[in-house]
């Protein structure tokens, strides 16, 4: 058997608190002196996201639904292959937690969006074959999914991007997608046995050393 490490995945809707809340993993766990490493997708510090860059500023077309959901996927998991090959491969064979904002879990929730209902068990078939046998990118021992709703998750981008709707990438300025996307992300939580971190309470989020709390609590 091969040596192998951990892989925890933080995942949620556009702006639902992934980096906050994989950064705070990562630094708790780096503090407890365990041997840790965060990676987050896509890498657009690579060359591997050129691809991933060119669909989400519209250059392939304007809308999410001009690239279809195999297309898109494949932009994404090849990010993730090279990721994998040249930055952690190596640390996570030799028993390395790695904790990942977004990974392949991202392309099941913004990309089965994009296809009817009835095709997204077939589509998840197709995508977890492609990543984890295909391609042999590690699968995620855990998945931590933050519950959000799709009008807080724009509200904080929105905030992050100083009120300027200009800034967003064509994900995140289409509300319509973005509702599919959360319906999605409810159905892979469920049918994936993803782990939920409710973050609003009273339809406002809670605060980031809550969550936070509750996270570490689960692991
Ligand atoms: N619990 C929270 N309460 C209030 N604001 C938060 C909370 N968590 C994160 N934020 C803020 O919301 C914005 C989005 O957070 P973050 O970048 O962590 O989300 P994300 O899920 O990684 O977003 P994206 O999907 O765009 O990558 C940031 O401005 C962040 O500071
Ligand atoms: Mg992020």
């Amino acid at each position: 058997m091969e040596k192998k490490g951990k892989l925890i995945v933080i995942e949620g809707l556009d702006g639902s608190g992934k980096a906050t809340q994989a950064k705070a993993l990562y630094q708790a766990l780096a503090d407890r002196g365990e041997m840790v490493r965060e990676v987050s997708f896509p890498d657009y510090a690579s060359d591997s996201s050129a691809l991933v860059k060119m669909y989400l500023r519209g250059d392939l077309g304007s809308e999410p639904g001009d690239v279809n959901a195999y297309a898109a996927s494949a932009f994404y998991a090849v990010d993730r292959y090279a990721s994998f090959k040249r930055d952690w491969e190596e640390f996570y064979r030799d028993g390395g937690m790695i904790v990942a904002d977004r990974y392949t879990t991202s392309n099941a929730v913004h990309q089965c969006s994009k296809l009817p209902e009835g095709e997204w068990d077939g589509f998840l078939q197709w995508l977890f074959q492609f990543e984890y046998d295909l391609l042999a990118i590690p699968a995620p021992d855990r998945v931590i999914y933050l519950r959000t709703s799709a009008e807080t998750t724009h509200d904080l981008l929105l905030k992050r991007y100083g009120g300027d709707v200009s800034r967003e990438d064509i994900h995140e300025a289409d509300a319509a997608y973005m509702a599919r996307s959360r319906t999605a992300a409810e159905y892979c939580a469920k049918r994936l046995g993803w782990t939920v971190v409710e973050c609003l309470r009273q339809g406002v989020m809670r605060p980031v050393e809550d969550i936070h709390a509750e996270i570490m609590g689960l692991l």
